[in-house]
């Protein structure tokens, strides 16, 4: 891509990093093991992929502002899904049909190429409501051959190429294929203000054509961001970011949710959603993506969550937000379970064993927990983020450096495994073997480790190197 705005922006791009890098590298809240924006937001995984060996992870990339701003694809890489190497973005919102933000999507690789499709986000100027009207969402390929650069981009489909009946907001294009054809989910909301998934079809990777929208009996929300459709062990599931969903007891605690619905029937004909899951309970997942690695799949959530009252620490440093670890995702009963992939115990330093009394407490600035818990306990974590289980609820309560974020509850049995992840300012509670996840940031005094108040059971640390 060689145009003026491209130039510039890439320059711009490199230059602010440079200059605002090293206040955003003194923060004491930057992570040592989940990724971040060297400066700047980020939010959503974009464009997961595995390229000539290596693994690519894009995410949305707001460079010159902590808050947001306009978005690009940012871009790491890693042989090995632990040490990554930072890249140029691999988008600029640099074409009439992108310039408001190049949006998110996915990479589908093939000839040894990277076919990266996205959203064109356009916003015009005026007195427009920016959901009927005011906005463009244009679905975009942009091609590259070496994976750091693109070769061509352009816009494939813009608004009027959708189907009837659908308010602006259609995006996040999640493209993949099977058998001669290539399939793209698209999240939409409708004109009544529905969520549902639109299925397009190709032959070609070019020319698009709808062929089957996917939703819920009753409305269920009024937004489907960030699409994501595929099968594990025999079973079709449609996750989605829904917006505008209702709490109803403890399921849906944040602004907006974010899981999957086992989907049953042909996805191109046909079909039928099954009761909806939350991936993770805890204050901070959205808009996750998938791949395909080999046989298995590898899944990355953006560790944050939109228009949530949480005032983060960081901006003040210059830059906001993370992802959430690589998992792998697995079925059991119907029911997605999502575990940290195995390369992550590479991370995994010295190791003591702790047979748990009231009180123990270990002193470790980032640590790899497996505990398990016989009856009630409640274990602190940085002094920050407690969590506890009392007849029937298991509740995660942030009780210093919280930023704003309370307490998340989740109805079930004594659990029988914890995996607790913590990193200096990022903490994920994986429970039974993923069957529940509780992603949070936190924002602690000093890093203090683990401290149990109450409690039973054996537990092993590792410290992480
Ligand atoms: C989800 C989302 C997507 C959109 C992107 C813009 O967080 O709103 O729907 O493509 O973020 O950054």
């Amino acid at each position: 891509m060689n145009n003026a705005m491209n130039r510039d922006l890439a320059r711009l791009v490199a230059r602010v990093e440079r200059l605002d890098g090293p206040n955003a590298q003194k923060d004491p809240y930057r992570l040592k093991f989940h990724l971040m924006p060297p400066v700047g937001w980020l939010n959503d995984p974009n464009g997961l992929c595995k390229f000539r060996d290596e693994y690519h992870v894009f995410f949305q990339y707001g460079p010159f502002d902590a808050t947001g701003g306009v978005k690009h694809w940012g871009h790491y890489k890693s042989q090995n899904l632990i040490d990554w190497e930072y890249l140029p973005p691999m988008l600029y919102p640099d074409e009439s049909y992108d310039v408001h933000g190049a949006y998110s999507g996915s990479i589908y690789v093939e000839d040894d190429k990277m076919y990266l499709y996205y959203t064109g986000n356009i916003k015009h100027t005026g007195n427009y409501d920016y959901i009927k009207n005011g906005r463009g969402n244009n679905t975009c390929l942009a091609i590259s051959e070496d994976g750091l650069q693109p070769i061509s981009k352009q816009c494939l489909m813009e608004n009027k190429d959708y189907p009837q009946g659908l308010s602006c907001h259609v995006r996040d294009p999640k493209v993949w294929r099977q058998d001669d054809t290539y399939y793209m989910v698209l999240g939409a909301r409708t004109l009544q203000d529905r969520g549902e998934v639109l299925i397009f079809e190709s032959k070609d990777k070019l020319n698009w054509s709808h062929c089957n929208t996917i939703t819920t009996p009753q409305p269920f929300g009024y937004m489907w961001e960030c699409p994501d459709l595929f099968e594990l062990d025999g079973q079709w599931f449609l996750a989605v970011s829904p917006q505008g969903v209702q709490q109803t007891g403890d399921c849906y605690q944040n602004v907006y949710a974010c899981g999957y619905f086992p989907l049953y029937g042909d996805f191109h004909g046909e079909c039928s959603l099954g009761e909806f899951h939350a991936f993770d309970k805890g204050f901070d997942f959205y808009a996750p993506q998938s791949f395909l690695d080999g046989q298995r799949r590898i899944q990355f959530g953006w560790m944050g969550m939109p228009d949530a009252a949480y005032t983060n620490p960081t901006v003040q440093n210059g830059w906001q937000h993370c992802l959430t670890v690589p998992c792998e995702l697995t079925a059991r009963d119907g029911r997605i379970l999502r575990n940290p992939v195995q390369e992550l115990e590479a991370l995994r330093g010295t190791k003591q064993m702790i047979s748990v009394q009231s009180e123990a407490s270990v002193c470790a600035l980032m640590f790899d927990l497996v505990y398990e818990p016989q009856g009630e306990f409640e274990l602190v974590v940085h002094n920050c983020v407690a969590l506890s289980w009392d007849n029937g609820v298991l509740r995660m309560r942030l009780v210093n450096g919280g930023a704003g974020r309370t307490e998340r509850v989740v109805h079930m049995d004594c659990p029988n495994k914890l995996r607790v992840l913590a990193d200096i300012s990022a903490v994920e509670i994986f429970i039974n073997d993923g069957a529940e996840v509780l992603s949070t940031r936190c924002y602690p005094d000093a890093q203090q480790g683990i401290c149990w108040k109450r409690g039973q059971g054996q537990a092993t640390l590792w410290e992480i190197k």
